[in-house]
């Protein structure tokens, strides 16, 4: 007869865990995805009524008042700095991460999810990671996500989170910072090819990417650049984020035009691609905006980027102003007023604003609009406008063709 194994379960805090060293084969944990869930203050709720029914059977575990926190692994900014937050929870989190390396058999596995929107969110991850001592071997992104759960809705919110596969092995010694970048640039690319076949968007196509990249550079003990200064996820995610953005651009625009593009037209582009209409935090704004050129304090304000206390907003056609958009020949601008007009029904107006800023004939301007509906959500106002825009284009250029005959060039 087969003998069924009763599993053992135990409690303590992921930062000291009470098994001796090399004890397990395998190590699986999803632990906290740096601020997104207040785990101890939600369980709070259930732990006071769970205390009073069933405490007498548990005593050890219903010992305090309420769920004890002071060993909870989480960026909580309600009673700390922004930057305490982030420390105590990298801090932690590379406790946790040791403590795997320690109890797993030489050559033993561990896989640990994560998930997260924000650059912060990775840093300190990738930081606790290159700091543990485990030897990460391979990403695979999981969609594990349903869209309609309440976070989702009105937010950019990841469908996939990240399965980060460690081994407990030697790891190579010291990567030089250009060796490293060269090998990210050829690794990751050939990974973003499989990944947008397999209809990875969004801000969960950034993350798979940074999982590949985190391939490569998590097999060494240390990057370093030539100056020999440590080379910390800060900056390798700063790279890793130009290598994704510019295959992006050159994806989404079909291969070929990227190169014609203004610096803004890429970062709407790359924006609406990454966050669709939700506003972000400035320094997401930036880095995004910086790794395509872009300096957004020189931009804010002026245009479609708008600055709005901490965070970063792009408006969209419905939030401009026809008048605002007269003299700018900016390819988004122009997008802008073309689609404005078109809800207005004011095809005349559109045909004569494509005519003037010699958008009418170019190809790049209905990619670009093609892209943008592309990447944004299938309820979205913009896209609808873009669609029904282009669904237009070909009747619209033989239109304009037609009148410039008519004309001898001269139209309107
Ligand atoms: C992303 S959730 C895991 C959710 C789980 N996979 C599930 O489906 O229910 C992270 C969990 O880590 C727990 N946690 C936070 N700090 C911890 C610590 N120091 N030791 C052990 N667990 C901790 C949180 O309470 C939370 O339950």
């Amino acid at each position: 007869m087969k003998t069924i194994k009763i599993p053992t379960i135990t409690q303590s805090s992921a930062t000291e865990l009470p098994y001796p060293d090399n004890f397990f084969d395998a190590v699986f944990t999803d632990p906290p995805y740096y601020d997104n869930v207040p785990y101890s203050y939600l369980s709070d709720f259930f732990y006071v009524w769970l205390k009073r029914s069933i405490g007498d059977l548990y005593p050890e575990l219903f010992a305090t008042p309420l769920t004890p926190k002071s060993k909870e692994i989480v960026a909580y900014t309600h009673d700390k700095s922004w930057q305490e937050a982030k420390e105590i929870f990298e801090k932690n989190l590379k406790k946790a991460f040791e403590e795997i390396h320690r109890v797993l058999k030489p050559n033993g596995i561990a896989v640990i999810v994560y998930a997260h929107k924000s650059t912060e969110g990775w840093e300190t991850l990738i930081n606790s990671l290159l700091d543990s001592g485990l030897v990460i071997t391979a990403t695979w992104p999981i969609h594990t996500e349903m869209k309609l759960r309440l976070r989702a809705q009105d937010s950019a919110a990841l469908a996939s989170s990240l399965y980060i596969v460690c081994r407990k092995m030697e790891r190579k010694e010291v990567g030089l910072f250009k060796d490293v970048k060269k090998e990210i640039e050829e690794y990751v690319p050939k990974k973003l090819e499989n990944l947008w076949k397999d209809g990875i968007s969004g801000a969960d196509f950034f993350i798979a990417g940074i999982g590949s990249a985190i391939e490569v550079f998590g097999k060494y003990k240390m990057v370093m650049d030539n100056e020999g200064k440590e080379v910390r996820a800060d900056r390798l995610l700063e790279y890793v984020r130009e290598v994704i953005t510019n295959y992006a651009v050159k994806q989404i625009l079909h291969n070929g035009v990227a190169g014609s593009l203004s610096p803004l037209t890429k970062f709407y582009l790359l924006y609406r691609w990454t966050y669709g209409s939700s506003k972000v935090s400035f320094d997401e704004a930036r880095k995004l905006a910086q790794s395509v050129g872009v300096d957004i304090t020189r931009e804010w304000d002026k245009g479609f980027i708008i600055k709005d206390k901490e965070f970063i907003k792009v408006l969209g056609p419905k939030d401009r102003d026809l008048k605002d958009l007269e003299d700018s020949r900016e390819l988004i601008d122009v997008l802008h007023r073309v689609l404005l007009l078109w809800k207005k029904d004011r095809s005349e107006e559109m045909k004569k604003v494509l005519v003037e800023t010699g958008y009418a004939h170019d190809e790049v301007f209905y990619k670009v609009a093609q892209a943008i509906s592309e990447v944004l959500n299938p309820d979205d106002e913009e896209k609808r406008l873009l669609d029904g825009f282009l669904s237009r284009k070909e009747g619209l250029k033989q239109e304009i063709a037609k009148e410039e005959t008519k004309s001898s060039g001269r139209l309107f």
